[in-house]
C-alpha cells in the first residue's frame, strides 16, 4: 500500500518550531491528509496528541509514515532530507534547501538516486495570484518585459535574534531567511538571472549576519530587476505584508511586493493590478493607462502548497519546487552574498559551476567583509 492508494497521507513533522507547528496546523485542516507523528528533541510527549520523538529515525523507524515535513535549523535539511528519502517517505522540505549551495547538490544527487519526492517549501509560488501573474508575463500582456521593482522590509523583534541564536549565525540573515523566497518567485516568474550586483550591511543590528541587502539582477531574458530586503526596517511593503498567508505580519490590502514594467503595460503583485492602454491607444507616456485587476481566487499558499505535497506524495504530480530548482534559487542566493561581499557582477551560472567544482569553495562572506 502506498500514499498513491485509498487513505488519507500519513505525515510526519519534523521539527515542531514556529514553522513546524504551523503546518500541523495545515496537516490537521487538510482532508487528505493526518498527522501520524512528530520528531523534536525538545517537544514534550503528549503534546500533539500523537507520538512524539526525540529523533526522527526514530519516527521513521517506528510510524508507518507516506511523507515528511521538515522544519528544523538549515543546518541540518540536507541529512535529514536523505534520512527520510531513505527511509522511501516523500519530504516536503522547508526553505532553504541547504545552508549553501553544494550541500544542496548533495541533496539534489540523493534526490536522482533515490528516485526520491522532494517538493521545497518555496510557498510563495503556491499562491494563487502567481499563477495569472506568470501566465500573463509569458503570454506578453504587458508587451516584452522591461524591468521588475522588489522590496520586502518589516523590522523584526529583537527577540527573534536573542531567543533563537542560529538566527544571528552563518546560514541565515534576511537574504537566506526572507529575500531567498523573493528572489525564488524573481526565477519563476522571469527565468534564469544571468548577472547579479549586491551591497549589504549589518548597520542596524551590528550582527554577524546582514540586516539589509540591495540586489541588481539581469536576467538571462534581458529583463533587468532590483530588490532591496532589510529585516531592521520598518515598512509596509513586502510579500508577507500583501498577503494573508501568515497571521504574524499585519494584512495591508492592495498591498504591492513587485511591480513589473513591459512595453505595453505594467503589473504590481501579488494584488494583481494591470495597468494597460486601451485598443488603439499609443502606448507613450503621455497616454492614460487603465487599470483593471487580473482574476484570482483567494487561498493560502501554505493549504495550496499542502494539496500539492499529498499530490507528490501520492506520486501524481512533480514537484513544483524541486530540489534542483531550490538548488538553483540558493546559488543565486550565494551569488549575492558574494557580490555583495566583493563589490563585483558575477555570472550565476559561471559562480555555481566554480562552487561545484570546488566542493564548498562558495563559503558566505563574513559579515565584517560585507558590511562596507
Ligand atoms: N516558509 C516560511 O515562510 C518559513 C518561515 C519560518 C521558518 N521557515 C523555515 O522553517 C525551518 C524552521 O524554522 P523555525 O523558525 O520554525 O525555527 P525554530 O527554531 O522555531 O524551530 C526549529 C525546531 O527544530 C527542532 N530541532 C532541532 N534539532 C532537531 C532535530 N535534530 N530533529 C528534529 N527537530 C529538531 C528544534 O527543537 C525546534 O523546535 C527553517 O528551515 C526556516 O528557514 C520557513
Amino acid at each position: 500500500m502506498t500514499a498513491s492508494d485509498l487513505g488519507p497521507v500519513r505525515i510526519g513533522v519534523i521539527g515542531a518550531g514556529f514553522m513546524g507547528r504551523q503546518h500541523i496546523d495545515f496537516v490537521h485542516a487538510a482532508q487528505r491528509a493526518v498527522l501520524a507523528g512528530v520528531a523534536d528533541p525538545v517537544a514534550p510527549a503528549g503534546s500533539f496528541e500523537v507520538p512524539v520523538y526525540a529523533e526522527a529515525q526514530r519516527m521513521l523507524d517506528s510510524e508507518p509514515l507516506d511523507a515528511v515535513i521538515i522544519a528544523n535549523p538549515n543546518a541540518l535539511h540536507v541529512e535529514t532530507a536523505i534520512q527520510c528519502l531513505e527511509a522511501g517517505v516523500a519530504v516536503l522540505l522547508e526553505k532553504p534547501v541547504a545552508v549553501d549551495y553544494v550541500q544542496s547538490r548533495r541533496l539534489v544527487e540523493a534526490v536522482e538516486r533515490l528516485h526520491g519526492r522532494l517538493l521545497v517549501g518555496h510557498h510563495r509560488r503556491h499562491h494563487p495570484a502567481i499563477a495569472p501573474a506568470r501566465a500573463a508575463v509569458r503570454a506578453g500582456e504587458l508587451g516584452q518585459i522591461v524591468a521588475v521593482s522588489g522590496l520586502w522590509s518589516a523590522r523584526k523583534e529583537d527577540a527573534y535574534y536573542t531567543d533563537l541564536p542560529w538566527h544571528a549565525q552563518r546560514g541565515a540573515g534576511v537574504t537566506l531567511i526572507n529575500a531567498v523566497h523573493d528572489l525564488d518567485l524573481l526565477r519563476h516568474l522571469f527565468g534564469e538571472v544571468a548577472v547579479v550586483q549586491a551591497m549589504q550591511t549589518s548597520n542596524a543590528r551590528g550582527l554577524e549576519v546582514e540586516d539589509t541587502v540591495s540586489v541588481n539582477l539581469l536576467f538571462e531574458s534581458g529583463v533587468v530587476g532590483s530588490f532591496l530586503a532589510s529585516d531592521a526596517g520598518v515598512s509596509p511593503w513586502g510579500w508577507d505584508q500583501a498577503t494573508e498567508e501568515t497571521q504574524a505580519f499585519p494584512y495591508v490590502p492592495d498591498g504591492v511586493a513587485y511591480h513589473v514594467v513591459g512595453t505595453r503595460g505594467a503589473l504590481s503583485v501579488p494584488n494583481l493590478a494591470a495597468y494597460t492602454y486601451g485598443p488603439g491607444v499609443p502606448a507613450d507616456w503621455h497616454s492614460p493607462l487603465s487599470r483593471t485587476y487580473l482574476p484570482f481566487t483567494p487561498r493560502g499558499s501554505f493549504h495550496a502548497q499542502l494539496d500539492h505535497f499529498i499530490e507528490v506524495a501520492r506520486g501524481a504530480v512533480e514537484p513544483l519546487v524541486s530540489a534542483d530548482d531550490a538548488s538553483r534559487t540558493l546559488g543565486l542566493v550565494e551569488a549575492v552574498a558574494l557580490a555583495a561581499r566583493t563589490g563585483a557582477s558575477l555570472d550565476v551560472a559561471r559562480f555555481c559551476a566554480d562552487a561545484e567544482t570546488a566542493g564548498g569553495a562558495s563559503e558566505p562572506p563574513r559579515q565584517e567583509e560585507a558590511a562596507r
